[in-house]
Order: C-alpha cells, then structure tokens, then sequence
C-alpha cells in the first residue's frame, strides 16, 4: 500500500503505538488506555455522549452522581461562569434517579464508571444492586457535594457514617469504589486515612468548594440556592495541595481534579501523585479538543524527559 496521510508509516504506527502505551495506566486494578476521566457532572448522563467522549480520546467516563430516587435540583439560575475560568454551580444534583441511568446504560461498552451519591447508609446498596450486573468499571462514591442538604460532603463530613457507607458498598461489590473527596469541616488527610482503613480502592480529589457571589446592584446572591460550588482555574492550586498531602499519607491510589485546563496543569497534579486526572469545566471553555491537546502535551512532556510511562512521574514532587 502506498503510504498517504490516511496509511500511516511503519514509524508513525511505531510512534503512535509507543506515545499510547506512555499514557496507559493501572487505578485500582482497571487498565486504562489514558489518565485522563470525565469529571462527574459534566455530559454525564446520556450513552451516546458517553460514546462520543469516548470517541474524543477520554480514558474513561465517570456520570454524574445518581441518587436512588430522582432529584428535580434547584430552580435557576444553577450555574454562573466566572470571569476567571471557573463557575459557580449549585445544580443541587438533579439526576434522573438510579432506575432511569441503569437503563439508560444497559448496553454500554465503553470504559464508565458510575458516580452514586445517597443520604444514608441504606441508600448504597439499593445503588450497587441496580448497577453492579451492568457492564460498567467501578464506582466513585461522592461524598463531598458542598450545597445538597443531607448528602454529598454532609455525608462525608462524619468519618463513622463514611466507614459504615464504605464498609457496606464494598461488601457488595467486587468492582473498585473511588471515594471523591472535597474541602468540609473534617480535616482531609484524617479522611483520607479513614477511606483507606475502610477498604476503599481510590480517592478522587477533590470537588468544587462551597463559595458564592453577591450581585452589586441588587445587593442578591447570584445563586437561587445563594451558595454554591466554585470550580475552574481558581480551584487548581487547592486541589493540587490535596493530592499532593493525601497521596503521602495514603498508598491507594489518588485521582486528581479541579482546574486542570492544560497539560501543564495535569502534569502538575501528576507530579504531587495523581495516578489519573479528571477534567470538568475545561470542557465548557475549551470543548472536548481539550481532552488530545492535553494528551498531546503529555505525551512531548514525556519524551523530553525521556520516560517511557507516565507513572514513572507520579508523586515525583514528593522527593523535594
Ligand atoms: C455543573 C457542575 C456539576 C457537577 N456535578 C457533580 C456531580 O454530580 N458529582 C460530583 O461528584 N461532582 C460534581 N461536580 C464537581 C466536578 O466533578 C469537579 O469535581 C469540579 O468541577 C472540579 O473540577 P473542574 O475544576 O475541572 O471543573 C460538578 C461540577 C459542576 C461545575
């Protein structure tokens, strides 16, 4: 065959090859063929987006969390860009209830892994029963939404209910359990160490933080809930903070995220010990393009330095 831009050379197959095996990664027993995630929350809860996340060049999918029952969320306005590359949502996790997202997935085959949030204990295994026989990766329990009443980072905010939720889902599942993490009243690092006695697999950190912003004229928060989640560019310091001091206290895996819109960005969370990055609000600035930019830049990043995976670089910050 002749070579054109359609029939890649034997070297550009070779390189291709060798730039997709530096980006394959192992999270908690999964083989992924790229670090990179969908944060929860984003495009999260239709197949056919998922497939075409998939499609752009995604590692892996995570949905939007899935409560058992349907949540209608708050009434608008929900979601407010910021000037700075970031938003402030208080969507209050509408979600079309666990019925619903596991027909909706029933046929998947792309790498998913199902975010489920609940207000109790008993909520979780109701979850894991509707969605444990489907063909998905594993689960990220969000423990850490800043703005729903009763779930999410209230949950998360009492270390004995989380070893009870953690204890309970893991002795009905045999796939990983990704606890998501965010800044609360209980110190981090004193949860992080709870998730890992407890038996969980991986922690994601972390989500949005509580924040909200006041319209001058009005004098009215701009939220209808009044305080939200803040998101973006502004989170990526605090965020890279966190894995960073989790990934030293801990040895299960850590996931890194919040404001991660370059690969400098996901290469920074890399070094303080992400084994896998998950992007969001990038996506609503840059469009999915993002997602084979930042592989892209890795990937250059990675031969320049001259290491043939990027799990050679995970934590590396650490040594200093
Ligand atoms: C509109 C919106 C909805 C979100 N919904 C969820 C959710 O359902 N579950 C969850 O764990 N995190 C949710 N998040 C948090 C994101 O997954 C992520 O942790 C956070 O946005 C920080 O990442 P980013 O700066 O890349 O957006 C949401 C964030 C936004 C902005």
């Amino acid at each position: 065959m002749k070579n054109n831009a359609s029939s890649p050379t034997t070297t550009n197959i070779k390189s291709i090859y060798k730039s997709s095996n530096m980006l394959s990664i192992d999270l908690a027993g999964i083989h992924l063929r790229n670090p990179l995630l969908l944060a929860s929350g984003f495009l999260g809860i239709s197949q056919e987006i998922f497939n075409r996340l998939y499609n752009d060049g995604l590692g892996a999918i995570v949905s939007k969390s899935i409560s058992v029952s349907p949540l209608d969320g708050y009434k608008g306005p929900t979601v407010v860009s910021l000037g700075d590359k970031g938003y402030l949502n208080a969507v209050g996790l509408a979600n079309p209830g666990s019925d619903v997202f596991a027909h909706e997935i029933m046929n998947n085959q792309i790498p998913l892994i199902v975010s489920i949030v609940g207000s109790s204990q008993s909520d979780f295994p109701k979850l894991i029963s509707k969605f444990d026989k489907l063909n998905i990766l594993g689960y990220e329990i969000n423990l850490s939404c800043p703005h729903v009443a009763k779930m999410g980072m209230e949950v998360g905010d009492d270390p004995d209910l989380v070893t009870k939720i953690i204890k309970t889902i893991k002795s009905r599942t045999k796939k990983p359990v990704i606890i998501k993490v965010g800044i609360g009243n209980t110190d981090i690092l004193k949860l992080a160490t709870i998730i890992q006695e407890s038996g969980a697999d991986a922690i994601t950190a972390i989500n949005t933080i509580r924040a909200m912003i006041i319209n001058v004229e009005t004098g009215m928060p701009i939220l209808s809930n009044k305080v939200g989640g803040l998101s973006g560019i502004p989170l990526k310091p605090i965020g890279v903070r966190c894995v960073y001091e989790i990934s030293k206290k801990v040895d299960i895996p850590v996931i890194g995220c919040g404001g991660i819109f370059t690969w400098e960005d996901a290469i920074e969370y890399v070094l303080a010990g992400a084994t896998a990055i998950e992007l969001g609000s990038v996506i609503g600035y840059t469009g999915l393009k993002a997602f084979n930019q930042i592989k892209l830049g890795i990937t250059k990043y990675l031969q320049k330095k001259d290491c043939k995976s990027i799990k050679e670089i995970v934590g590396l910050a650490h040594k200093y």
